[in-house]
């Protein structure tokens, strides 16, 4: 009988230990180890067999880009770079009932209703489940193939003599590889189920979409190690109070990283939200101090996004700074920007900065539409009405520029904006554009908001 070992793994981070403690000493977590037993394999050496030999391929080789399998919707299409790639691998990751589910569901249909073969496969829900869902979604007339299942065997060997076109697993975290005695959502299946998903997906050209639970602080639950096996990592987040989702592409192996799809959940599923900026500016008849407008960018896509400061006078030593949207780092350089280069000193004030409509902005230009908002909430003034901001601001204090600086004001002005408080321009790089009625005041240093903005 083969000798087992039992070994302790990270739930969190995968690190494999010897001994059973109450913190992982690899990522720090607390009351993440599990025990795991595998057999111990006698150990190999190299010596004696020789290995195959390889047969090295030149690198120039006339190679038509790969397939793209439209979904049929538009905004997942977006963030995969164009459309899922044949025998690529996709997990999407996101916090229970944010929509994982419903998303792919409606993908699913989607590509069965165009008339490829799709299977959903799910290990959480049972077959009535799945339908119940679908004719909420009035997707009850799709050609769609539903399996409720969680053993890999079974998914394998049902899919291996017709192999759909997309093949959707939900969740990774139920399913079992039965040679493994570990319970399902350990580190130890969670691994071995993709690796057998994914090498079907590889063998047998089907895309497979793998969806993926989140832990409380963020990360793929059963962890990191998925994230490198596949293709495509993408996000699902958002505010489940809020009505909106954006998908966030983290690792695209076809396509760039930075694009966003923004979804609105409505009573039938999840809508796509093709113009995002309505659902992040303010509707208000008259404006308001502390609220400034960023012209931001996510991916190739102008975002225009409300930004809201509020800053009262602190009873405590150490006055309270809350972020939500944006990096409290960065709000704490500005403050100290605006103190040392401006002389506006804000130390003795609680300030609470919020990105509207749940957006997380990553952008460094939206520092001057953050400054704007905190000199607005600050004075309580409102800024001009029919203002956006953008614009890195560095240490020093100088605004530096930023890229599509074209992009930003042409949304801007699409929405109805009538000033751009920017950067001022590389002149050689980027000759001024005369076809824009917007205004555009030039901001160089954050000294001259004081007096330009308000
Ligand atoms: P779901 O897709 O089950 O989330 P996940 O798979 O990420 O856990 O989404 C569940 C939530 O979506 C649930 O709170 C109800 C809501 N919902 C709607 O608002 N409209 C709908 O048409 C559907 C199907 C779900
Ligand atoms: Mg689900």
């Amino acid at each position: 009988m083969a000798k087992t070992r039992s070994h302790y793994v990270c739930q969190s981070c995968g690190a494999s230990h010897l001994k059973w403690g109450g913190k992982c000493d690899a990522c720090g977590e607390w009351n993440s180890l599990a025990e795991e037993i595998t057999e111990a394999a006698p150990p190999k050496s190299m010596g004696g067999k020789k290995g195959r030999v390889l047969a090295f391929e030149p690198l120039s080789v006339e190679h038509a880009p790969p397939a793209r399998m439209a979904t049929g919707i538009g905004e997942l299409d977006r963030v995969l770079g164009g459309g899922l790639v044949g025998g690529s691998s996709v997990l999407v990751g996101g916090d229970p009932g944010i929509g994982k589910s419903t998303l792919l569901l409606q993908a699913a249909a989607k590509v069965a209703a165009s008339g490829l073969p799709a299977a959903y496969i799910s290990g959480e829900e049972s077959a009535d489940q799945i339908r119940l869902r679908a004719s909420r979604l009035g997707l009850s007339q799709a050609p769609l193939g539903i399996a409720a299942a969680a053993s890999v065997r079974d998914i394998l060997a049902s899919l291996e003599d017709s192999p759909p076109a997309l093949v959707i697993v939900d969740s990774v975290q139920t399913m079992y590889v039965d040679a493994l005695d570990s319970a399902p959502g350990t580190v130890a299946q969670v691994r071995a189920a993709s690796h057998e998903l994914i090498r079907f997906a590889k063998k047998r050209g089907s895309a497979v979409i793998l969806v993926g639970h989140v832990t409380k602080d963020g990360q793929i639950a059963g962890p990191r190690v998925m994230e490198h096996m596949v293709d495509c990592v993408l996000y699902f987040e958002g505010e489940r109070s809020q009505m909106f989702r954006i998908l966030r592409a983290v690792k695209n192996r076809y396509g760039a990283t930075d694009e966003i799809g923004v979804f609105e959940m409505t009573g039938s599923g999840l809508a796509e939200v093709a113009n995002p900026s309505s659902l992040f500016l303010p509707e208000r008849d008259r404006p308001v101090s502390g609220s400034a407008i960023f012209a931001g960018l996510e991916g190739t896509r102008p975002v225009l996004v409300e930004i809201q400061a509020l800053v009262t006078p602190s009873p405590m030593a150490t006055p309270r700074r809350a972020v939500i949207g944006w990096d409290a780092g960065r709000l704490a350089m500005l403050l100290a920007v605006l103190e040392a280069r401006a002389g506006f000193r804000l130390s003795d004030q609680e300030i609470y900065v919020n990105v509207a409509g749940g957006l997380r902005l990553s952008e460094p230009a939206a520092d001057l539409a953050v400054i704007a908002a905190l000199l607005s909430a600050a004075k309580d003034c409102p800024l001009p009405a029919g203002a956006v901001f953008f614009g890195e601001v560095s240490l020093s204090g100088e605004v530096r520029p930023t890229g599509s600086h074209d992009a930003r004001l042409r949304e801007a002005e699409k929405l109805g904006f009538t000033r751009a408080y920017t950067p001022t321009r590389h002149k050689a790089r980027q000759p001024e554009k005369t076809d824009l009625s917007l205004g555009i005041t030039p901001v160089a240093h954050v000294e001259e908001m004081l007096t330009l903005a308000v």
